[in-house]
């Protein structure tokens, strides 16, 4: 469990800068792992994230009142899925600041997504993630999601992961 107390909300067109500061956080602590993945410091579109905010799809983790994650939730994703009916919620860019890692606080909005994408009377919560990092995959197995198989993108392998909300 967390030290403090985890508050999840929508990402305000102000929080911008903080979303991607925990992403390149998370990015260059994934590079210094040497940890196999598709983020690269630096890369994250300044612009895609305003259009995501303004479309509510984006979402700040604080604890005690500062960021400490943040997480992508959007009701339709074409690019990684393909077209499906809309019963599904889809998670990206979930990232924890480094000195707020290993407290629970991703698991914690990895669930508070789940249940988001419950309440919206959704069917699954579906991710991707790196096929190569077979310590992530287990995490998300571990977590109840189920492997749908691997997509090739241009920035290499995904695999693709989707959870029953039953
Ligand atoms: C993945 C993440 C959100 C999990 O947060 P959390 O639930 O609070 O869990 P922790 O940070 O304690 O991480 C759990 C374990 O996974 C490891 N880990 C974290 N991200 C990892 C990754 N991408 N690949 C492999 N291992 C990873 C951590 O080192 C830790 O290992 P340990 O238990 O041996 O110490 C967070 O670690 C993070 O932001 N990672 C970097 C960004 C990332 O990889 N996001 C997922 C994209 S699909």
């Amino acid at each position: 469990m967390p030290d403090g107390h985890l508050r999840v909300s929508a990402a305000e067109p102000r929080d911008v800068d903080t979303v991607l500061e925990i992403l390149d956080e998370a990015a260059t602590w994934l590079q210094e792992n040497r940890i196999p993945g598709l983020w690269k410091p630096g890369s994250f579109s300044r612009q895609a994230f305003v259009d995501q905010i303004s479309r509510e799809e984006v979402y700040i983790g604080c604890v005690d009142g500062k960021a400490a994650g943040t997480f992508i939730l959007q009701w339709s994703d074409p690019f990684f899925w393909g077209d499906k009916p809309p019963d599904a919620g889809y998670l990206h860019k979930l990232a924890i600041r480094p000195v707020y890692q290993r407290r629970g606080i991703g698991l914690e909005m990895l669930r508070w997504a789940e249940a988001k994408t419950k309440a919206m009377r959704k069917k699954f919560l579906r991710l991707d993630c790196a096929a190569e990092d077979r310590k992530i995959r287990d995490y998300y197995e571990r977590e109840g999601f189920a492997y749908r198989g691997d997509i090739v993108e241009p920035r290499g392998r995904a695999s693709l992961y989707e959870k029953p909300l039953g």
